[in-house]
């Protein structure tokens, strides 16, 4: 009988396999965001997905924080009817072969997942939507059926899909692993002025170093005057910036008016443009390294 342990190894090796099986077919940018609780992920996820989508890419945001709002930050219709993946039971089982909740037994390890972007995205305003809902907890990186589908789902994300990918995180990082590190293009830290979202900032960076992640850059949020930028640079010396975004109350009246989010704010959405051209000149010059050292 093969122990517990055993199992998880495998797990974590068939993760890696499947790194190999796909290869990376989608070159389109694969964007991941962490950072502490409320320091503003979701809002500047939407926006760089909503000005993804109005520059002509096929977007697809991925809400990974079990405490996310992802969709009614996007102004989804109803985004308390949207069932996360994690609690799709009937879909967890019919894809892994045991019911969601149950531990040790032997399921699949590389569930089929390739259909389910199509099938269970929402559309709105030319943006889809996933939402993949609690990765549980619990010794050996918790093997069980449900999150054996939720990372499958989220390496097939990172590694097939030839649009642009979105993935609103937790501070914990969970949702990535080895496989899909080198998939991820860069990986967000949002941090505002403060001593624990500039731990966390700290935090996030061991957790992505260690699971082989190397494109990392911090977004300043809630920005209010030069020494709140000035107090970010001088605590995260060693981090590349990759903007600044200002602190707007307009954002705070949308939301207590129910109106989006995402069209609050004038200077807000300027500066994620300017983070969104960041981005796709970094991407380029990585592109052209890669080009570069195939030709070598
Ligand atoms: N630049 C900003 N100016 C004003 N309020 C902001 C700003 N960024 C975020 N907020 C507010 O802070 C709160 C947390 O933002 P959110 O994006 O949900 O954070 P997270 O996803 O990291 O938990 C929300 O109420 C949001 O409206
Ligand atoms: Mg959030």
């Amino acid at each position: 009988m093969r122990s517990q342990q055993d199992l998880a190894k495998d797990w974590a090796l068939s993760q890696e396999v499947s790194v190999l099986i796909y290869a990376r077919i989608g070159s389109v940018m694969k964007i991941a965001i962490g950072g502490k609780g409320g320091v503003g992920k979701t809002i500047l996820a939407a926006i760089l997905a909503k000005t993804f989508a109005e520059s002509g890419y096929s977007v697809i945001a991925i809400d990974a924080d079990p405490d996310g709002n992802l969709a009614a930050t996007l102004s989804f219709p109803r985004p308390e009817k949207i069932t996360p993946i994690s609690e799709m039971s009937a879909l967890i089982e019919e894809r892994t072969g045991t019911p969601p909740g149950k531990t040790g037994g032997f399921f699949k390890l590389n569930p089929k997942v390739d259909d389910l972007p199509d099938k269970y995205s929402q559309e709105h305003n030319g943006i889809k939507l996933m939402i993949m809902g609690r990765l549980k907890r619990g010794g050996s990186g918790c093997y069980c059926p449900e999150n054996a589908l939720l990372k499958a789902l989220v390496t097939h994300l990172l590694l097939a899909r030839d649009e642009v990918v979105i993935l609103d995180m937790e501070a914990g990082i969970e949702h990535l692993g080895r496989a899909t590190a080198k998939a991820v293009d860069k990986l967000i830290i949002v941090t505002e002025p403060g001593r624990r979202s500039v731990d966390s900032a700290y935090k996030v960076n061991e957790l992505a170093k260690d699971i082989g992640i190397q494109n990392i850059a911090v977004v300043g949020n809630k920005i209010r005057s030069p020494e709140d930028k000035e107090f970010l640079i001088s605590s995260l010396p060693s981090f590349e910036f990759l903007g600044f975004i200002p602190y707007d109350q307009a954002i705070l009246d949308a939301d207590l008016a129910n109106l989006p989010l995402v069209d609050a704010s004038q200077q807000i959405n300027r500066e994620v443009r300017n983070i969104y051209q960041a981005l796709l000149a970094a991407s380029g010059t990585e592109h052209n390294k890669r080009q570069k050292a195939n030709i070598a």
